[in-house]
């Protein structure tokens, strides 16, 4: 039809995103508006918990996490790995050492992610998988307050390695028996809902954009060996 004419679009799309999400999502968005520069875009960043909130009640046109709703019928689609790796400050007593039973967790400082945050959930089940339980000495709500206090000694964490890009020179990922936790990101919405047309070309462009980003760039894998 006339309106899908590239240039023609016109409209507004909003995106509710995961915390790690916004590590990747923006730079392809450049691009996106480009292409479409009458789309008007507005991106909301938080965790897990509220993202499915916002979904419930219907704010947004695109959703996109690492853990599909297990209580809401959505269609969804994979696009890009989201592996949890344990970071601790660079000159760390582990960093040099290989192969790390992750029960060595037990007696190191640990930062953890707010309630609600998949992060969060995701590594509490690999503990809780292993009995490995950790001393958490501070509680953050943010992935980047995470990595300053990581890089300021208080103790070592699990964070997206999606986060440490691009300045990794502060950070060692440590070698710990099941990391990385494989995830990966998803794009959905609810089943009912009728995707505007704009949003049908957002969700369209995120996975032919992702793909081709991943084949060129060997962008950020779930593979243990994959160098940041
Ligand atoms: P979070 O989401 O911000 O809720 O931790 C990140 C994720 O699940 O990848």
């Amino acid at each position: 039809t006339v309106a899908d004419l590239k240039g023609l679009k016109q409209g507004q799309l909003r995106l509710a995103v995961i915390t790690t999400a916004k590590y990747f999502i923006p730079r392809l968005l450049g691009p996106f508006c480009q292409l479409y520069p009458g789309i008007e875009i507005s991106l909301q960043v938080t965790n897990h918990e509220r993202i499915l909130e916002r979904m419930l009640n219907n704010m947004d046109d695109l959703y996109i996490l690492s853990q599909v709703p297990e209580n809401l019928d959505v269609n969804y689609e994979p696009f890009l790995d989201n592996p949890l790796v344990v970071f601790a400050p660079v000159n760390h007593p582990l960093a040099k050492e290989k192969n790390i039973p992750i029960k060595r967790l037990t007696n190191e400082p640990f930062i953890m992610r707010e309630p609600g945050s998949g992060t969060r959930r995701a590594v509490q089940k690999l503990f809780d998988q292993h009995g490995v339980k950790v001393k958490v000495k501070l509680e953050l709500g943010s992935n980047e307050a995470i990595k300053q206090a990581i890089a300021g000694g208080l103790g070592i964490s699990v964070l997206s390695r999606h986060t440490l890009m691009p300045d990794s020179s502060e950070f060692a990922i440590l070698d710990i028996e099941h990391f990385p936790i494989k995830r990966t990101w998803f794009i959905g919405y609810p089943s009912g809902k009728q995707l505007s047309i704009v949003a049908r070309t957002y969700y369209e462009y995120l996975l032919e954009a992702t793909k081709k980003f991943v084949e060129e760039t060997g962008y950020c894998t779930n593979s243990p060996a994959d160098e940041v």
